[in-house]
């Protein structure tokens, strides 16, 4: 579904991507792990060319994302929905304007019609109240769910979530991870989830990658990535208190 293939990428004089290989399967949701600084955000924006490669491509399904130009490219980008690092709500707009957004751009249907796909989205992240406020008067988890909403407005086959669930409280960081994996199971959406938040990562994972260095050092499912001899896998379990023989295996997935 999403290829990439031997790609590298320099950026501040720095190797983010260094000849990195790997593909995110159709409907499975993908996690990525790894440091801050990792690469883990430029690697989701080369799925959607905010940034290409200096070497390698990046194919989605059939076509390569980082040599498309024009229409192609915009039909590319428009099988994705992107949830932003902090979300990046628009403050002068309210919600509803902030969510319908995407289709007034891209789209000629009518304003009855963008407000019902609107609040039908609004309903699915728990935010049917919500409809008219500004982003100012939201909580970080609600304009983080704006977010979503807006991610999703455009019913996308593939999502990318970059860190969906940082800065929010456990509950609501559940919600959201439910939500994730609602949209795998209902829409059949492909999912690619940056986070740091282990526990999410392992309760929606279908296989967790860690960027280390430019590389990816561990591509596995939850139950084998937690038992990862990769001393990079090890030394991030350990900081979230997660060892091999941890609480997890007892059966807390949730
Ligand atoms: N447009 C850019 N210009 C220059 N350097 C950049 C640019 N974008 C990213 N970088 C650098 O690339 C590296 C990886 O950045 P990236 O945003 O992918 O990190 P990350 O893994 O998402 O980290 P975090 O967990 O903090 O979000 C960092 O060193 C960053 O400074
Ligand atoms: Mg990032």
């Amino acid at each position: 579904m999403i290829r990439f293939e031997n790609v590298s990428k320099r950026l501040g004089g720095k190797v983010v991507l260094d000849e990195i290989d790997y593909e995110i399967r159709a409907n499975e949701t993908f996690v990525i792990v790894g440091a801050s600084g990792a690469g883990k955000s430029v690697s989701l924006k080369h799925m959607v060319r905010l940034l290409t490669p200096d070497q390698g491509r990046v194919l989605i399904g059939d076509d390569c994302v980082s040599t498309a130009r024009g229409t192609k490219l915009d039909e590319i980008r428009n099988r994705f929905g992107f949830l932003f690092q902090g979300a990046a709500l628009m403050q002068w707009l309210n919600v509803a304007d902030n969510i319908g957004l995407p289709l007034r751009m891209k789209t000629d249907l009518s304003d009855e019609e963008i407000d019902k796909r609107v609040r039908e989205k609004l309903e699915m992240v728990n935010l049917g109240d919500a409809f008219e406020k500004h982003p100012g008067e939201l909580s970080g988890g609600m304009r983080k769910r704006v977010g979503l909403a807006r991610a999703i407005i455009n019913d996308p086959e593939i999502i990318l979530y970059d860190e969906p669930t940082s800065g929010l409280d456990p509950v609501t960081s559940r919600t959201i991870d439910r939500l994730i994996d609602r949209l795998r199971t209902e829409l059949g959406v492909t999912s690619v989830v940056v986070t740091h938040d282990l526990h999410s990562a392992l309760a929606i994972g279908s296989r967790i990658a860690m960027l280390h260095d430019g590389k990816i050092v561990e591509v596995s499912p939850p139950e084998e990535f937690v038992k990862s001899q990769n001393k990079f896998v090890q030394g991030f379990l350990e900081a979230q208190y997660i060892t091999t023989k941890g609480d997890w295996e007892d059966g807390n997935r949730s």
